[in-house]
């Protein structure tokens, strides 16, 4: 596991973790909204613009080849990073939203006919619902979900009662963004292929960051997922999509860049992944998010995976043991680095503002998913999320400051 110096080390690359606006170190728990980023990662936005900004698949002069070079080679790092087969498997869109819309709009609403089934799960962002509901309401397909036990893991049994030949889109969290639940997506792939013509789905988002993936051996048919969540800049995320499916379904978006012909009144497309990059693509986003890898790489997701277990553990024991806070967070010991909880006294913005004024960042409100909670039982909850640069120090100022989020209130005292 990494060392205490180790984690000194990576804290002083991050510059917002040095610059104590109000004089105070700030306490950033917020990484399952967004990440920090290193120095290494804002610099290369400069490098980027500085001697390699053109317009990428246009031009023969150097800048046009440069961006085309840098923009393809990120191609091949995400490829790399995420075990594809192919570069041309990897999209480069906006977000993790995005990619599923995407999937959503192109294959979702062109293939799917009334009285098909789309499965998801409980656990889902809004991203990974609100797309397929729209999806139903032009098709007259049917969404179903799968539903989680107390110890918020879903039963294997729900897929199995939910998937039949009916199912035509499976598409699941790799990890809640709530209750950190991993779902085990390579049997539940392995069982979707056998009992239906389903294609599978895999919302990435919160999974990408913190495991190491591998969309060939888990055989998912697309992943989506954003860069901002694991250290790169914002505007940037990917969809995974096995090629011969991608080929096969129609362009989302069209215009320049995606095209082989245009006639007066017809136009034949180019494949993936120009088939679903239309217009001028965000060079210095993938470019960016190369750099993140880069940088994920060079301390090695396995030892990442660990010490983020290792602080959640250490926060999840910690809450546990207060008896005016209910935790959400699944007690399985693989979860990811997400302690959702409630006081039973405070609305969770509440403790938020006043966690704030002691420098901590955490999440409140329905965090993009409102039927999980109302699922809980209730329409909120504050959320604390780890990252690489954080410590077991940090996790004891904020459970040390619970109390004081009591004192303001006047539900407790010290
Ligand atoms: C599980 C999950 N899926 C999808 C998303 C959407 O990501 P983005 O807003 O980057 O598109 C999020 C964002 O928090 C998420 O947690």
């Amino acid at each position: 596991m990494f060392t205490k110096e180790e984690i000194k080390n990576i804290r002083s690359e991050f510059p917002y973790l040095n610059i104590k606006p109000n004089g105070k170190e700030i306490i950033y728990f917020d990484n399952g909204a967004t990440t920090q980023k290193p120095r290494e990662i804002i610099d290369n936005i400069v490098k980027y613009y500085e001697g390699e900004n053109g317009n990428p698949h246009r031009g023969a002069h150097y800048l046009a080849m440069k961006s085309t070079e840098v923009y393809e080679n990120a191609r091949e790092k995400v490829k790399d990073f995420i075990g594809a087969e192919k570069s041309s498997e990897v999209i480069f869109l906006r977000n993790a939203t995005e990619a599923l819309n995407l999937v959503a709009y192109s294959y979702g609403r062109n293939e799917l006919k009334e009285g098909d089934e789309i499965l998801i799960s409980i656990l889902e962002h809004h991203s990974n619902i609100v797309p397929w509901q729209e999806v139903c309401k032009k098709t007259g397909a049917v969404l179903k979900y799968v539903y989680v036990d107390e110890n918020m893991q879903i039963p294997f049994s729900e897929f199995e009662e939910k998937i039949t030949e009916k199912t035509k889109i499976v598409s699941i969290t790799g990890a809640s963004n709530v209750v950190g639940t991993y779902p085990d997506i390579e049997k539940i792939v392995k069982y979707t292929r056998e009992n239906s013509n389903a294609i599978f789905i895999l919302d990435g988002a919160q999974y990408v960051p913190h495991k190491k993936v591998n969309v060939k051996e888990l055989d998912v048919d697309f992943m989506a997922f954003s860069g901002h969540k694991m250290y790169s800049a914002m505007g940037i995320g990917v969809l995974y999509g096995k090629e011969k499916l991608l080929n096969k379904i129609e362009p989302f978006l069209s215009g320049g860049d995606m095209i082989e012909y245009v006639y007066e009144d017809h136009t034949t497309f180019l494949d993936a992944p120009q088939r679903f990059e239309a217009g001028t693509v965000n060079v210095e986003g993938a470019v960016n998010l190369a750099a993140a890898i880069d940088y994920i790489n060079k301390y090695g997701m396995e030892k990442i995976e660990e010490y983020e277990k290792y602080l959640t553990d250490y926060c999840y024991e910690k809450l546990s043991k207060l008896d005016y806070i209910k935790v959400y967070t699944t007690n399985s010991k693989d979860r990811a680095p997400v302690i959702s909880f409630n006081f039973n006294e405070a609305h969770p913005h509440d403790v938020a503002s006043i966690l704030d004024t002691f420098g901590i960042a955490i999440r409140s409100g329905h965090h993009c998913a409102q039927p999980l909670h109302r699922f809980l039982g209730s329409n909120f909850s504050c959320r604390a999320s780890f990252g690489i640069y954080n410590t077991v120090e940090e996790i004891d100022y904020f459970v040390e400051h619970l109390e004081d989020v009591r004192e303001v209130l006047g539900i407790g005292s010290k």
